[in-house]
């Protein structure tokens, strides 16, 4: 199993905090946003006296009231083409379960989510990266290439959208390319949308569920940590119409039983978030990075992509080793009694970087 990048240098994080430096922590998706009141009070509310296992799909009315979510984002799907999970990170590995077997591969355009790595390694199946450039802020590569990697192995193509580290936003014409691909070899598009409110400058989200006629082929990963600030629930759903796809996928369910109960509590009633909650904390990730983009582009030699959605940023920094780079920050330097802690990129990579 590879190392995740984002928390392999904690021991020097903890190490630094025990010298009385403050740490800011960059390296992870860990939002400071408060999680909507409502969430929270449904679980202080509540007054189950057994804490007990729900269905392996996820409670019925969770499920239900999801798909009114869905609705109201112009995804179309009922109850049953949800799955429930435990973070959308068992829902990445029960599709990758679902979909393919030990030795296939799936396509993915690099930098990634660095846990893509450890998902594939931990389900015996390789990744097909194909490189995208900061030039073009990390644009979808010509699809040509993405034909040229196709083998008889090769079962999906999984896209982040918008993307982690990238912060690239597909554009509606990339996921149409995309869908007229998978359709043509017939593999399925696995689409990670767990960024899917957070998009700026008045972009709009193109979900792979909107494309007509991608039903067998479109499966989405999706959560709810992002989206509410709710990381610790651990909740998150698979969505496919592909019913195969889906009874396989419940295999994978019942065998770890049930996603938490509590959790899917605090996350039913996360779904009453009002618009407003949505409103300031896009403003306030959008003050934030018009911040970060353009004091980084003060300092020489960087190169940066300017987020388009989600979070994150990946900066060319003018260093020999992101690496010795990110530990340095947290062994020898400090500002004002603080520094912070970043993800080096190449774990966002499959192919190897020099460093
Ligand atoms: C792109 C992406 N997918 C999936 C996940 C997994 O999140 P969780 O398991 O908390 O739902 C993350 C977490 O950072 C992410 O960035």
């Amino acid at each position: 199993m590879p190392q995740s990048p984002i928390r392999k240098l904690v021991p020097y994080a903890e190490a630094a905090k025990k010298r009385g430096t403050k740490v800011f922590h960059l390296n992870i998706g860990q939002p400071d946003i408060q999680t909507p009141q409502c969430a929270l009070d449904a679980v202080k509310k509540n007054n189950l006296k057994v804490i007990e296992y729900s269905l392996s799909e996820g409670s019925e009315t969770y499920r239900t009231k999801l798909a009114a979510y869905y609705a109201h984002n112009d995804i179309v799907v009922n109850a049953d083409d949800i799955i429930v999970t435990t973070g959308g990170s068992e829902a990445l590995l029960f599709v990758f379960g679902s979909v393919m077997d030990v030795g296939d591969e799936v396509i993915i355009p690099e930098p990634f989510y660095a846990n893509y790595n450890g998902f594939s390694t931990a389900s015996g199946i390789s990744i097909t990266p194909i490189i995208s450039k900061i030039d073009n802020n990390f644009a979808l590569p010509p699809i040509e290439d993405f034909e040229k990697l196709i083998t008889t192995k090769t079962k999906a193509i999984l896209i982040c959208n918008p993307g982690n580290p990238t912060g690239y936003l597909y554009s509606k014409e990339e996921v149409k390319k995309l869908s007229v691909i998978v359709k043509k070899y017939d593999l399925f598009l696995i689409a990670d949308e767990v960024y899917r409110e957070f998009v700026y400058d008045n972009t709009k989200h193109y979900s792979i569920l909107k494309e007509n006629e991608l039903d067998d082929h479109a499966i989405i990963i999706d959560s709810v940590s992002k989206r509410y600030s709710m990381c610790g629930a651990r909740i998150g759903c698979i969505v496919s119409k592909n019913k195969e796809v889906m009874r396989t996928a419940l295999k994978f369910a019942q065998a770890r039983l049930s996603p938490p109960t509590y959790a899917q509590i605090a996350s039913e009633a996360a779904l009453d978030t009002p618009q407003i909650y949505f409103d300031s904390v896009i403003r306030e990730y959008a003050t934030r990075r018009d911040i970060l983009i353009k004091e980084l582009k003060k300092v020489d030699g960087i190169k940066v992509a300017k987020p388009k959605g989600a979070f994150y940023c990946i900066v060319q920094l003018p260093v020999k080793s992101a690496d010795s780079f990110a530990q340095w920050l947290l062994e020898a330097f400090e500002y004002n009694n603080a520094t912070i802690m970043v993800a080096p990129a190449a774990g966002f990579y499959s192919t190897p970087v020099l460093d």
